[in-house]
């Protein structure tokens, strides 16, 4: 940190800190952070590799950082100035949050502002696994497009269906009100029972059992790793869908390729994977009902823009000591 005079203004004195931020945003966006503080930011391909990020961070005052990035002992341990984490997404699984409070380090994230856009994705993913788009789309392509069959390339129907949400969150609850909307039966499995007219509470059992699709909207924690194996994935329905929008760890993958292949589901839609990124020969991307598309959630122009300035505003509040809009808390 130090201490900034402004020249029109003997008087106007302010604390400039050091902050890095590990991708680059719209300048739109960054203007604010970097009119008060002094920003350094990572511009080469893809993610900051973690080396350079553990450096960085070893000078800084405050971090705002993505998905990709590591943030625990390793860096921690070397960040002693380090105040302010804030995270441009809502779910914080790659910052040891125990070990940030321990220190006193606040953390921001980006929840509200990708809700309904997420929600979106899920009812985008499941409408094309459950119709099968994905795979006609793919038999267009590759010429293999015949005369019109009866019974060629038939899926689920959406309406009149009972979809199971698993986390009934922010995100869990846009969804139950799209779902209304197709007159979807919701059930719905959380820790705790939400005051919710337009979903059932149940075991998630029950939900496996019941469900014509399933939506994962729950965040990765101890207790929501490896979610949904063998057994799980054995209770659903062989004509149900499985549509993964939280994070890839919350299912066995290897589990979930054995369902794929003998049946014990119909298909899957996948928004995010473990590992991700999929190598190309992964089993999953041969398997013709699964659809994988690249942790798109939130990726609309509008809310990757809004979480981006979110995160700007939870950087600046926490570094000028004011509450931050959006602090993690893991009472969600
Ligand atoms: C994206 O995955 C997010 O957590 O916002």
């Amino acid at each position: 940190m130090s201490l900034s005079v402004s020249s029109s203004d003997a008087f106007s004195l302010r604390f400039v800190n050091r902050v890095f931020v590990t991708r680059e945003l719209p300048e739109k966006v960054m203007a604010p952070l970097r009119h008060e503080h002094d920003v350094t930011t990572w511009d080469g391909d893809g993610p900051v590799p973690n080396d350079v990020l553990v450096s960085e961070a070893s000078t800084a005052e405050g971090l705002l950082c993505m998905i990709t990035d590591a943030i625990g002992l390793p860096l921690l341990d070397r960040a002693s100035h380090l105040r302010v984490i804030s995270q441009m997404a809502v779910g914080v699984d790659n910052i040891d949050i125990g070990e940030c409070s321990r220190r006193g380090i606040l953390v921001g994230h980006t929840p509200g502002v990708l809700t309904e856009t997420v929600a979106d994705s899920a009812f985008a993913l499941l409408g094309a696994a459950a119709r099968r788009l994905f795979e006609g789309e793919r038999e267009v392509r590759s010429g293999k497009w015949g005369p019109w069959e009866p019974f060629h390339l038939t899926g689920g129907d959406l309406h009149d269906t009972t979809l199971g949400i698993v986390g009934m969150g922010r995100i869990g609850r846009a969804i139950a009100r799209r779902a209304t909307g197709y007159e979807m039966r919701v059930l719905y499995s959380s820790p705790a029972r939400k005051d919710l007219d337009d979903a059932d509470h149940v075991s998630l059992e029950v939900l496996l059992a019941e469900s014509d699709h399933v939506v994962l909207s729950a965040s990765l924690n101890d207790a929501t790793r490896g979610l949904i194996g063998a057994s799980e994935l054995r209770l659903m329905r062989p004509t149900a869908y499985l549509v993964n929008v939280a994070r890839g760890p919350l299912v066995n993958t290897v589990d979930l390729i054995e369902a794929l292949l003998s049946g014990w589901i119909a298909g899957a839609a996948l928004d995010v994977t473990d590992p991700e990124p999929l190598p190309r020969d992964h089993p999953l991307l041969s398997l013709p009902n699964c659809l994988v598309v690249p942790h798109l959630g939130s990726a609309s122009v509008r809310t990757r823009n809004a979480m981006a300035a979110l995160a700007v505003e939870n950087l600046i509040a926490g570094l000028e000591g004011w509450s931050m809009p959006a602090a993690y808390s893991t009472a969600g």
